[in-house]
């Protein structure tokens, strides 16, 4: 057994320590808003936040995370309030297939606390390792803007 903070609430998860925390988060706690791209850590369809560290959930054992927050896109909301950057993303349609758009959210939500003053070129320099096949990495980059200008 494991015990962690998932999106606030402590949990007891019984999979294996080695397994990796994106098949936890999804088939043992059915947080699915975290996807399974690439799962070599490349890709960042995946991303979750790690007490404050943005890391790929494919990749990152369970054990690795034992004690420790980890905050999904599921709980960037707050009593049913999108996080800006989600409600930026709804309104400017920014997503197209919307595959990539949680890891995106997740690592724009971190860039956001941790630079409320970024700018495009930041955004765009901290959302490369999110790779979107749609092609819609230009729309996103304004949404995420649009979130900071709001917040
Ligand atoms: S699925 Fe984890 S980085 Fe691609
Ligand atoms: S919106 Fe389809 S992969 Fe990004």
């Amino acid at each position: 057994m494991t015990e962690l903070t998932v999106n606030g609430a402590p949990v007891t998860v019984a999979s294996d320590g080695d397994t990796p925390l994106l098949t936890v988060l999804r088939d043992e706690l059915g947080l699915v808003g975290s996807r399974f791209g690439c799962g070599q850590g490349l890709c960042g369809a995946c991303f979750v936040n790690v007490d404050g560290t943005v890391m790929p959930a494919c990749q990152t054992p369970l054990g690795q995370v034992a004690g420790q927050g980890v905050t999904t896109v599921e709980g960037l909301s707050r009593d049913g309030t999108p996080h800006p950057v989600q409600q930026a993303i709804l309104d400017r349609q920014a997503a197209q297939c919307g595959f990539c758009i949680s890891g995106i959210v997740v690592r724009a939500a971190a860039l956001l606390a941790e630079e409320p003053d970024a700018d495009a070129d930041r955004v765009a320099e901290a959302l490369d390792r999110n790779l979107c096949r749609c092609g819609a990495q230009r729309r996103i980059i304004g949404a995420v803007l649009a979130a900071r200008d709001l917040t």
